[in-house]
């Protein structure tokens, strides 16, 4: 049985135009869009958008659900963790599905898609993290792009976790090279940071802000302009992760200038938070402990530069949220033991308005870096991330006009604390579809866990 659904009186928003018109939903996907008030549509359920903006669900290309770091694991699980995101306008995560050192990348990827089925609200896809590059995770990375894991990250940072040495990084990004895998780079120089971190507790410096400090935004340059020549080296692709620093960012924008395929993303809490946050007393910087880390407020005036240039493409959430109490405690005395990572998949779209409301971006390009590059860079566009016939029906109807208070006691992700706690916003989130099916109804949740599908993805749609 089909079920129509219409959308009427709003403005429709994508990347590419702004229209007012009506949405035709059949079957799970945008049947047809025409003029407002043009078409005498008949439908089984009428959504009225009359003053608010109609746009397409979010894309969260960073996302750890369930993530093991430092001990412990990341509180949001996939069912809390998309319930939220829904909540927040996000119809699709790819989150990091992870390989073990010393296992294969078919035991980490099925041990994710195990988490994930019949927990989620809404769709997901999967990256791979490569934590033991030799010849056999290499001959397997082939297998996963066939089965749509088309984007594999890397790390110059954390040694004897995650890390990988120049030479590994190398080959993958060969193996990229030759079946179309796009390779993401967490780029930080992690061997020197370990030597300032030991340095930085010798000398009794173990509050969270010294977890900035020595995250030096010169060894984030350093291993980004590494990357790049690597890639080049390669002829492949990259992806930088999470830029944080304007150094960095000028690495990106050089290779930019000489034509390479070069990509980057930062993230709200870059844009919107500072070392202010880290240095805040009484241990309460330890909730802005993530890596790379918060930098100086001078900053964020080149990444949102960044971000209109599109020298940075996309924003993502890195969404890796540790309850402040049990879990960032655990860095109680040591900054080097606090576990890494901050939440804010429920606050992406919200915060990206708010930018839109202070000018720094337009209304196309908050939908650009939010919906449609993330989809077409991680090869699901068309399907996602934007309003057109044959896409999948996963639509935001958004209040431009509503004021919202964000605080840990109203959001919905499984966190202590919120990291824009007493943040006032303009523009909130009021109905969200995914494939069509109401997940929110007028700020009440509706959807349900299980329904929420795997993505497929294909190659990197952002070679042309
Ligand atoms: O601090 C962070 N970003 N934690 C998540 C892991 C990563 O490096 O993305
Ligand atoms: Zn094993
Ligand atoms: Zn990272
Ligand atoms: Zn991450």
């Amino acid at each position: 049985m089909s079920t129509r659904t219409l959308i009427t009186g709003g403005l429709v928003i994508t990347a590419a135009e702004e229209v007012h018109a009506d949405v035709l939903i059949e079957d799970g996907r945008i049947a047809a869009l025409a003029s407002a008030g043009t078409q005498e549509w008949s439908a089984d359920r009428v959504l009225d958008a009359t003053g608010k903006y109609v746009i397409p669900g979010g894309v969260d290309a960073h996302t750890h659900m369930e993530f093991p770091f430092g001990g412990t694991f990341s509180s949001d699980t996939f069912e809390t963790g998309t319930r939220a995101a829904a909540w927040g306008g996000t119809t699709t995560i790819i989150d990091f599905a992870v390989q073990s050192v010393g296992h294969s990348l078919r035991e980490g990827l099925d041990a994710y898609y195990a988490k994930a089925a019949g927990k989620c609200a809404i769709d997901y896809g999967f990256h791979m993290i490569v934590s033991d590059v030799d010849e056999s995770s290499l001959k397997e990375m082939d297998g996963l792009v066939g089965e749509g894991v088309t984007s594999f990250k890397l790390f110059t940072a954390y040694p004897g976790v995650f890390y990988s040495d120049d030479g590994q990084i190398l080959r993958a990004m060969q193996k990229g090279a030759t079946n179309g895998a796009l390779i993401m780079m967490h780029a930080e120089n992690g061997i020197a940071i370990d030597v300032l971190v030991r340095q930085a507790l010798a000398r009794g410096e173990t509050d969270p802000r010294h977890h900035g400090e020595v995250r030096r935004a010169l060894l984030e340059a350093e291993a980004t302009h590494r990357v790049i020549q690597l890639a080049r080296v390669a002829e492949a692709p990259l992806y930088v992760v999470h830029v944080s620093a304007e150094e960095a960012l000028a690495e990106l924008v050089a290779a930019r200038d000489k034509g390479l395929p070069v990509f980057g993303e930062t993230c709200p809490q870059y844009l919107f938070l500072s070392t202010d946050n880290l240095a805040e007393p009484d241990f309460e910087g330890a909730k802005y402990v993530c890596s790379t880390p918060l930098r100086p407020r001078e900053h964020q005036a080149a990444l949102w530069r960044g971000l209109r240039t599109n020298d940075l493409q996309v924003v993502s959430t890195d969404h890796c949220p540790f309850c402040f109490t049990g879990q960032k405690e655990l860095g109680r005395g040591d900054f080097s033991k606090i576990p890494n990572g901050m939440p804010g998949v429920e606050n992406r779209m919200d915060l990206l308005h708010q930018a839109v409301v202070d000018g720094h971006i337009t209304r196309r390009r908050w939908i650009e870096i939010a919906c449609a590059a993330p989809a077409r860079m991680f090869g699901m566009y068309g399907k996602k991330g934007t309003i057109a016939p044959g896409a999948d029906a996963d639509v935001v109807i958004y209040d431009p006009a509503a004021e919202q208070v964000m605080s840990a006691a109203t959001h919905h992700m499984n966190v202590d604390y919120s990291a824009y706690e007493g943040r006032r916003v303009t523009g909130r989130v009021e109905t969200v579809l995914s494939r069509g099916e109401l997940v929110i109804d007028q700020r009440e949740f509706t959807g349900r866990a299980g329904h929420g599908a795997y993505v497929s993805r294909g190659m990197t749609q952002y070679l042309g």
